[in-house]
C-alpha cells in the first residue's frame, strides 16, 4: 500500500509540474473519508496531515491512529506535517501508520540533520519546515538533505488564516538558489493567492479551508488545476 501511494505520487508529478494538498484539518470529521474521495476525484494529488500537539502550536489535532484510519481510505500520497515538539519520538508511529511524507520544524527539534536521516531510514521522504518569523538560515545547512522543504505563510496552529506576504519572499529567494527543490507554501492558500506562490516558485500548494469549507468538495478542488 505504502509502495503504491508513493508511485501514484510520483506519476502525478511528472504529468503535471505542480502539486495540490489539501488539508483535512478544517475538514467534517464524520464524513472525512467522503470529503478526501471529494478532492481525490477533483485531482488532488496528495493528502497533507496537520498534526498538532497543543505544545509546539496553540492546537491539538489528531495522531497515528487517526492517521492509519485516513491511510485505508485514500491511494493518494499522505503528506504528514509535524507540528509538534520532539518530533524524533513521534515519527516511528507515523512511519508506521502509512504515510510517504514527514516534515518536521526545524524550530521544534536539536538534532535536524539526525532527524532527516531517520525519516528517510524509515523509508519516507523527509520534509523541513519554518515558521513564518524563522530565517531561512535556520536551514541552510541541511536543504540538500531535504527531500522537500515548506515554507509556512501563516503561522501554525489553524486554518483559515490570511497569508503572510514576506513568506512569498523567502519562496522567492529559496528558489533563486534551489533551481529544483521541492518547495511546498502552507498557510492562507487560495485562488487569488495561489497564483501569487506560484510566481514567486512554490510548487506544492497546501489548502485547507478553501476547499473544505466549500458545498462541493469535488467542484472546488478542480478549480485549483
Ligand atoms: C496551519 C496548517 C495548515 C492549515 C492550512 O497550521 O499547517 O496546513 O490547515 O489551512 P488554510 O489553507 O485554511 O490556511
Ligand atoms: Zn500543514
Amino acid at each position: 500500500m505504502i509502495a503504491d501511494a508513493y508511485a501514484h505520487g510520483q506519476a502525478k508529478l511528472k504529468s503535471k509540474n505542480y502539486i495540490i494538498a489539501p488539508s483535512v484539518l478544517n475538514a467534517n470529521f464524520l464524513r472525512l473519508e467522503a470529503d478526501i474521495k471529494a478532492t481525490e476525484r477533483g485531482g488532488a494529488d496528495w493528502i497533507h496531515l496537520d498534526i498538532m500537539d497543543g505544545n509546539f502550536v496553540p492546537n491539538i489535532s489528531f495522531g497515528p491512529g487517526i492517521v492509519a484510519q485516513i491511510r485505508k481510505c485514500t491511494k493518494l500520497p499522505l503528506d504528514c506535517h509535524l507540528m509538534i515538539e520532539q518530533p524524533e519520538l513521534h515519527i516511528e508511529a507515523f512511519a508506521k501508520a502509512g504515510v510517504q511524507y514527514i516534515t518536521v520544524h526545524a524550530e521544534a527539534t536539536k538534532h535536524l540533520d539526525r532527524l532527516l536521516n531517520r525519516i528517510k531510514e524509515l523509508g519516507c521522504k523527509a520534509g523541513v519546515s519554518i515558521n513564518p518569523a524563522t530565517p531561512l538560515e535556520a536551514i541552510a545547512e541541511v536543504l540538500d538533505l531535504a527531500d522537500l522543504v515548506l515554507i509556512m505563510s501563516v503561522n501554525p496552529g489553524f486554518g483559515g488564516q490570511s497569508l503572510i506576504p514576506y513568506c512569498l519572499d523567502k519562496i522567492n529567494y529559496l528558489r533563486s538558489i534551489k533551481p529544483n527543490l521541492q518547495i511546498e507554501i502552507d498557510g492562507g492558500v487560495n485562488l487569488k493567492t495561489m497564483p501569487l506562490a506560484k510566481k514567486a516558485g512554490a510548487n506544492i500548494f497546501v489548502i485547507g479551508s478553501a476547499i473544505f469549507s466549500a458545498k462541493d468538495i469535488e467542484k472546488e478542488t478542480k478549480k485549483f488545476l
